[in-house]
């Protein structure tokens, strides 16, 4: 046959995906079918090259991608060429594993070769190493061959152990499969063991939680004992925690972004906090939390408007002058971090949790509080 007519065999053929099943497929071409999937046909154009049509671009440039980074291995078709919904390639002959498992055993041999084939997957940067063992030929020589490999890349959720294999050789050759890799591989048996057993776990939970219908009255009336702005004193040192906790990663992330060292910009900071607390401390004895109920959040109306004029003035004042200090100074530093935000790529807040070397310093500075009065 000609590969000349190809792009006019083309014209001719039609591939349409369908949910769940094989595509459907309209051929007014001369070529014959060699076989079809979920994802495209594929033709005969020569003794040695085929044409896999699809039914959408995007199969076809992620299966073309897939077969072009193993084009240096032998485990894939050759390609001979691209248009936006076929690719020509090689005819792979040979064995299929499942019909050759049919009738013939599962070798030390041929599972080494199985673990080779895994093994170059990763090599060239498949993100999914597992395939169905009808997509692998066995060659007369005993080497292997592969084919649909559009699933091996941009997956966004893949098994880390090779389940599809597994699960397609049946319950014996797996056995046996994990028993070779068992005695070639003991660290990888042990890995793929794990996966399995954390699936297996996984899968109970689900059944478990799935068809569990929740209380949700009784979860609301319990949940309530989570709510912490009932208790002012208690919704103060919240929200004070709040805002430190955001005033410190922000910096952080500046200061990170600037370059300092993480070590450096925690000591400023409990310096500078310890500052800012240690003023408030003196402006608000115990007993003080220098709240005010007109700034709790919105819809609580009841602890408004008791509190004399007085007392609302001062600690309003005194709460502005906090807030314009601590903001201000995180304000400039936010800005002139986002320039070079890079920084905040690094910043894992949790990794700077300094909370018991800060409880250490706030202790000490209330002893020497304390003592001052
Ligand atoms: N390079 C090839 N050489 C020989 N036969 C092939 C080749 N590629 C595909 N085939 C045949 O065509 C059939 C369908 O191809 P393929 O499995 O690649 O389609 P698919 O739609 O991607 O399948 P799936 O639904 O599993 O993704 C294969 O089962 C095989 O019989
Ligand atoms: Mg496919």
């Amino acid at each position: 046959m000609d590969i000349k007519n190809l792009e006019q065999w083309m014209k001719k053929i039609k591939v349409k995906n369908l949910v769940n099943a094989d595509v459907e497929v309209v051929n007014d071409s001369p070529l014959v079918m060699m076989g079809k999937g979920r994802q495209g046909a594929v033709f005969q154009i020569s003794d040695d090259i085929c044409v896999k049509v699809f039914g959408n671009t995007e199969d076809c440039d992620r299966e073309y991608y897939a077969l072009s980074l193993g084009q240096q291995t032998t485990l894939f078709p050759k390609l001979y060429g691209k248009g936006a919904l076929y690719i020509v390639m090689e005819i792979i002959r040979g064995v299929d594993l499942r019909e050759y498992l049919q009738s013939q055993p599962l070798t030390m041999a041929l599972s080494a070769k199985l673990i080779e084939m895994l093994i170059t997957f990763k090599q060239i940067g498949y993100e999914r190493i597992d395939h169905h063992k009808r997509q692998i030929y066995l060659q007369p020589d005993g080497s292997l061959k592969v084919i649909d490999v559009a699933r091996t890349i941009w997956r966004d959720r893949v098994y880390p152990y090779p389940r599809k294999l597994l699960t397609s050789l049946g319950e014996e050759n797996k056995a046996i499969f994990l028993s070779h890799v068992q005695e070639m591989s003991p660290e990888l048996y042990a890995e793929w063991l794990h996966y399995i057993r954390m699936e297996e776990i996984s899968r109970e939970i689900t059944a478990l939680l799935l068809p569990q219908d929740p209380d949700k009255i009784k979860i609301k009336n319990l949940s309530n004992t989570l709510l912490t702005t009932e208790d002012e004193k208690n919704y103060v040192t919240k929200l004070h925690g709040l805002v430190h906790k955001v005033f410190k990663e922000e910096w952080v992330k500046a200061m990170l972004a600037r370059g300092v060292d993480p070590e450096t910009v925690m000591a400023k900071i409990d310096e500078h906090w310890d500052k800012l607390e240690q003023n408030f401390e003196s402006r608000h004895p115990e007993g003080d939390s220098g709240y005010e109920g007109d700034r709790r959040f919105a819809g609580d109306r009841n602890s408004k408007g008791d509190r004399n004029s007085k007392g609302d003035r001062n600690s309003k004042g005194d709460r502005d002058n906090r807030k314009g200090k601590i903001f201000e100074g995180d304000k400039g530093r936010r800005s002139r971090g986002a320039k070079g935000a890079k920084g905040g790529r690094h910043f894992a807040g949790d990794r700077y949790d300094d909370r018991n070397r800060r409880d250490e310093k706030r202790d000490k500075n209330k002893g020497k509080d304390k003592k001052r009065r």
